[in-house]
């Protein structure tokens, strides 16, 4: 593999545990597409999950399954480098470097902590603030000029090229610029068809849950709100069942079609659907399904990855200290 050449892509992902239909077609679709064409660095954020989780078996666990998902469905360790943040300690020096170039005014009006503000009152603690100057170290620290992150991921993108840019100031040019780009997939909607898919909204498709499973949910799913008789036309365009159509097969027109003229009702489309999920995400459950059972493999991979970055982060950070004086 060639990646000196290759730009290099840096994105974190939460270790919310097993991941559900959204996650898939919102950004590890993508992620496992940029490796192709990039030096691909994926970190799950166990540093950053603490600011939420404070329990430390159900973060243990659900860090490796989050690994687990990423490898079953696509992520390949000889083509990226997927690792866990705190397997890196140098991304939290770093971020402590980076904060004291931060102004506390720049980080108290990020919308992100304002909303943790309101979700978690009892629980409003330094790491919530700070959050953003981690998640500008973990790119930094890679010189990563790309970031590929959904949308709801754009004030903590400016908030890093502000710190970028705060940085280089005081210290001279050391860092790029790091850019986001957007991930095309739309929001995915959830069963309800009203809220993003999410899991504490609990409106997901567990495409690694049973056929059983899968086949609920979908079954479950809220359509054309409108379409109260069978007999009604469909209209795709705001039928959740029916956007999902799109990522599962080239035939969504026609499906599209059958509905806008009653040929079929939404039972036989979510049926449709439920059938495709099952089968598209066989050979992926399969693969995660034998990782959890050899955990010893996944945490083998995940070590390898942080190896593989020591001599990076170490570079940046020598070139760091000595910048700020501390030698
Ligand atoms: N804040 C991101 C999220 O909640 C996760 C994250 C942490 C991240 N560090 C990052 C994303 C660096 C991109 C780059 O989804």
């Amino acid at each position: 593999m060639t990646t000196a050449l290759r730009q290099t892509i840096f994105s974190g992902i939460q270790p919310s545990g097993t991941v559900h239909l959204g996650n898939d077609l919102g950004a590890i679709r993508n992620y496992v597409r940029l490796q192709e064409s990039h030096d691909a660095i994926y970190c799950i954020v166990d540093f950053h999950a603490l600011t939420s989780t404070h329990d430390a078996g159900l973060l243990r666990s659900r860090t490796r399954e989050m690994a687990a998902s990423l490898l079953a469905l696509g992520l390949d360790p000889d083509r990226c480098t997927l690792f866990v943040q705190s397997h890196r300690p140098e991304h939290t020096e770093l971020a402590w470097l980076l904060a004291t170039v931060t102004p506390v005014s720049w980080l108290e009006r990020t919308p992100t902590y304002k909303e943790k503000k309101q979700n978690q009152p009892d629980d409003i603690n330094h790491g919530l603030l700070t959050y953003p100057v981690l998640q500008a170290a973990d790119i930094v620290i890679y010189k990563a000029t790309q970031v590929p992150v959904g949308r709801d991921q754009a004030a903590h993108l400016e908030l890093s090229r502000e710190i970028v840019r705060a940085f280089n100031n005081r210290y001279g040019d050391t860092f790029p610029e790091p850019e986001a780009v957007y991930t095309d997939a739309p929001v995915v909607l959830g069963t309800d068809g009203v809220k993003k898919m999410s899991k504490s909204v609990g409106n997901t498709i567990d495409i690694f849950g049973s056929p059983e499973l899968v086949r609920k949910q979908v079954m479950s799913m809220v359509t054309d709100t409108q379409r109260i008789l069978r007999t009604d036309p469909g209209r795709p365009e705001v039928c959740n069942v029916c956007q999902l159509q799109r990522f599962f097969g080239d035939d969504y027109e026609d499906l599209w079609d059958g509905e806008r003229t009653a040929r079929t009702g939404c039972v036989d489309m979510k049926r449709l659907l439920a059938d495709r999920i099952v089968a598209h995400y066989a050979p992926a459950r399969e693969r995660y399904d034998d990782l959890m059972a050899h955990p010893g493999r996944i945490d083998d991979i995940l070590a390898a990855g942080a190896e593989r970055l020591r001599p990076r982060a170490a570079a940046t950070m020598d070139d760091v200290r000595e910048r700020m004086g501390l030698r």
